[in-house]
């Protein structure tokens, strides 16, 4: 059993997204791992400074609701980003989370493996590329975690339009039992 942290950065309302972040959690928990969905919807989450304090304080001097989830980040075996692609690319919510969890770095983190899931509006293979690239940059700093799966989910651009997606939902529900 892995403890599995699920971040869903997605800010709207009848987020396809966040509807495939539920299903992949029943797919983990079926699987027997405990998981935590953590939704940035109503969070708070400025920009990093750039300061670099985290390197030597263990933690972030901004107090917003960054350094709670960076904590969840840290004592999981398996992370999971679930991002809206934005112009090719993951969600500004989702890099802005990912610069605010520098205190990372230099830390003796749990995590060992690292999943994407992402949604866009095209169909086409290669449209979550560049998101994927991104969260590779951020897992090559990490040498002990690998980015160990992805999903991408086409064809969903207005909103809760995953809701009535079966194959979407099904596919996220199998991507979240595949999570080790
Ligand atoms: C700022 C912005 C940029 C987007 N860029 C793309 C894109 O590059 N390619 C695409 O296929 N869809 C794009 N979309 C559509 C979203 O990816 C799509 O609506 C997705 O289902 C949104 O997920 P959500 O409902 O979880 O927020 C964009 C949407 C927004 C708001």
């Amino acid at each position: 059993m892995s403890k599995v942290t699920v971040i869903s950065t997605s800010l709207r309302a009848g987020s396809n997204t966040q509807r495939l972040a539920e299903s992949l959690v029943l797919g983990a928990r079926e699987a027997g791992h405990e998981v935590e969905l953590i939704s940035l919807k109503g969070k708070k989450i400025a920009y990093c400074m750039g300061c670099l304090a985290c390197q030597q304080r263990g933690e972030c001097v901004i107090r917003d609701d960054a350094p709670a989830i960076t904590q969840s980040v840290l004592g999981s075996d398996a992370v999971v980003f679930v991002t809206p692609i934005y112009y090719y690319e993951m969600s500004g919510q989702m890099k802005t989370l990912i610069d605010r969890m520098n205190s990372l770095y230099p830390s003796d983190y749990r995590f060992r493996r690292v999943y994407l899931l992402s949604a866009a509006a095209e169909d086409e293979p290669g449209t979550d590329s560049r998101a994927v690239s991104g969260l590779q940059g951020w897992v090559d700093c990490f040498e002990k975690a690998e980015l160990a799966g992805t999903l991408f989910c086409g064809g969903l651009g207005g909103p809760n339009e995953a809701a009535e997606s079966k194959a979407a939902l099904d596919a996220a529900y199998e991507f979240g039992k595949s999570i080790e």
